[in-house]
């Protein structure tokens, strides 16, 4: 049998979905995952998850580390910081839209949007803003919305993570975002949670899984892979290509759900994007 098909055969014969099954409150399900992980990785320090596999491989965190000495992602912040300034036709810039200080901004996304009933993403809200001072929408998974919003992210490095679950409509999404996460996709038929939080720590194809505490905590992220910066939706399409499944548009209604629930699992870590990844 080969890696994946032992994870998947032993995770049939286990049945190995605690988190999915039970009907608690987001803020049950947090305190279990993050007393799984604590078990599961006990020589993790507090708050280190946000590196993700850094976190738990120490011979790959040396690199990463020298790597972050010169990080890949400099350039695309200085770039996002011009586009940031750079004024609109209308002369209007984005910060007319956020009424947040600059530092303030990342930690404020993703929030349910109660009058629209809608997950409001950062990156949603940048191209809602064009939107409003009629420019074209920037593409989702790179380029130009991706280092504006790398720029938001540096400048807003060190606040903690507080995503909000506050009514039924914001908790039907949560359990939107949960149910897709638990969900069994593609034709390898894998969760994310089987590949992020089961075998997290385990090997797949040459890759060490990392814990989905985090996850969402230094996106935008340069990969060495995509030589270039991209959002946590590019990512997200990618994980799912990797079960040969269809992946979800960058934004899609499944995609922001997804985001909504992870960013809620990773509450009381750090902020720390943009990040550098293999
Ligand atoms: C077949 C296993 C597999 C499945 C299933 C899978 N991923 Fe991944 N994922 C990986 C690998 C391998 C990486 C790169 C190593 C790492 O960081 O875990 C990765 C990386 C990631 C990262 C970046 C981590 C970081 O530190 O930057 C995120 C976020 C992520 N996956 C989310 C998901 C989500 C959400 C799903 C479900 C839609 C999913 N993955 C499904 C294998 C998987």
């Amino acid at each position: 049998m080969n890696k994946v098909t032992k994870i998947i055969a032993t995770s049939v014969v286990f049945g190995l979905l605690p988190f999915a099954t039970v009907q608690a409150s987001p803020d049950e399900d947090l305190k279990a995952l993050q007393g799984f992980f604590e078990k599961k990785f006990p020589d993790v320090k507090d708050g280190d998850f946000i590196n993700g596999v850094y976190a738990i491989d120490e011979k790959s965190r040396e690199q990463w580390e020298e790597m972050e000495e010169m990080p890949p992602y400099e350039l695309a912040v200085d770039e996002g910081k011009e586009l940031w300034a750079k004024k609109f036709g209308n002369g209007k810039t984005y910060a007319d839209c956020f009424k947040q200080d600059l530092a303030d901004i990342r930690v404020a996304y993703p929030y349910h949007d109660e009058d629209k009933d809608d997950i409001m993403t950062l990156e949603g809200a940048i191209n809602s803003c064009r939107k409003d001072n009629d420019e074209k929408p920037l593409k989702w998974k790179k380029g130009k919305l991706a280092k504006l919003s790398a720029y938001i992210a540096f400048e807003g490095r060190g606040k903690k993570i507080d995503v909000k679950v506050e009514t039924d409509k914001a908790k039907a999404w949560y359990e939107e975002g949960k149910t897709f996460f638990y969900a069994k996709r593609g034709q390898l038929n894998m969760a994310c949670a089987d590949c992020h939080v089961y075998y997290s720590g385990n090997m797949i194809r040459g890759d060490l899984l990392s814990p989905t505490l985090g996850h969402t905590s230094h996106f935008p992220v340069y990969r060495s892979k995509w030589g270039s910066l991209g959002t946590l939706h590019r990512r997200y399409g990618g994980c799912n290509k990797q079960v040969r499944a269809k992946p979800f548009k960058a934004q899609s209604r499944q995609y922001k759900a997804l985001e909504y629930f992870e960013a809620y699992m990773s509450n009381g870590l750090e902020l720390n994007g943009p990040g550098s990844r293999k």
